[in-house]
């Protein structure tokens, strides 16, 4: 198959391309790699791939010629309120509206990538599908927004689509403003780390080689929405216990309010992901933390 994978150079969207180039798919990968976080970190996530520099807000995208898109572009960060909304507004809900304009034009198939962050403090736990939506954060209303268009696009012009959303995803690579890449860091510069908090926040941590097995099984038989969550839930203390276990390192804890945006508890119900695609969680969270902390510890010479 001949797929575009949008946000190539970003975490997910770099492991993504690398599995579909790995299983002998032709990936053409598109990055704007702007300065959210280092741009270098992206070219180097890009490194084995084939990345065209565009920014789907505003420059031209011919879905021509290929099977299915993976839209993983966007502006992440669920600290998101203030000046910086209208980054939001325009990497993910201007830029995902002309996707999917493009897709509808060229009649290809879209993945589109949505987050846990759309639920808010959830309507109930574990959090399936159908529970009201009801964000909490400005960053988790545009990627709410992006599902309302992609819905609106496939009634109106029948655009198939898959909708997921990732419970925060960890792993190598992973962005340099989320809590284990910045935990980990601070180990290994024996520097402090600020908890949000009290620590007692939990989420559905998700190892990122689980997230892109649930994105292929998406676009190879997907309908509707997924919730695309690791298998147990853990607060951010005990994660940080896993990581000091991992690393044989002690964190330099110190504690800050608690950040506008953030939710109290992440919890996944797979059960539809599981019962239609046959996907589920594989990594508990000391493996994958421990992958994290290789990848990380390799990097400390590249700084
Ligand atoms: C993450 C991603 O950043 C979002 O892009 C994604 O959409 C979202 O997951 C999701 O699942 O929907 P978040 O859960 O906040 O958002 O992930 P982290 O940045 O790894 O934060 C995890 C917890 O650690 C949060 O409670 C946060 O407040 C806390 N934290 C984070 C700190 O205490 N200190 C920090 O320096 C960073």
């Amino acid at each position: 198959m001949r797929y575009l994978v949008t946000g190539a150079g970003g975490f997910i969207g770099s492991h993504l391309a690398e599995t579909l180039l790995d299983r002998g798919h032709e990936v053409v990968g598109v990055d704007s790699f702007n300065d959210y976080y280092d741009p270098q970190l992206k070219e180097e996530n890009a490194a084995a791939l084939d990345v065209l520099r565009l920014d789907l807000a505003r420059e031209e995208l011919d879905l021509g010629g290929f099977d299915g898109v993976f839209h993983l572009a966007g502006q992440p960060g669920v600290r998101s309120f203030g000046h910086v909304f209208p980054l939001y507004v325009e990497r993910n809900v201007l830029a995902t509206q002309r996707l999917l304009q493009a897709a509808v034009a060229a009649g290809v198939r879209v993945v589109l990538a949505s987050s846990s962050s759309v639920y808010g403090d959830a309507e109930r736990y574990p959090t399936p599908e159908d529970a009201e939506p009801r964000p909490l954060s400005p960053y988790g209303i545009t990627k709410l927004t992006c599902e309302h268009l992609a819905r609106a696009y496939a009634k109106s012009f029948g655009l198939d689509v898959v909708t997921l959303r990732y419970f925060t995803v960890y792993g190598p690579r992973q962005r340099p403003d989320m809590a284990f890449a910045r935990i980990l860091q601070a180990l290994q510069d024996r520097e402090p780390f600020e908890v949000y908090g009290d620590g007692s926040q939990s989420r559905s941590f998700t190892y990122v080689a689980d997230a892109v097995e649930a994105t292929v099984a998406a676009m190879d038989a997907g309908r509707g929405v997924y919730n695309v969550g690791g298998g147990a839930e853990a607060s951010l203390l005990d994660a940080i216990a896993v990581a000091e276990r991992v690393s044989g390192l002690t964190l330099d804890l110190r504690t800050t309010t608690a950040a506008a945006g953030d939710v109290r508890r992440t919890a996944a119900d797979t059960a539809r992901i599981g019962d239609e695609l046959g996907w589920q969680a594989r990594t508990g969270l000391e493996d994958g933390l421990r992958a994290q902390w290789e990848w990380a510890s390799t990097r400390v010479g590249a700084r």
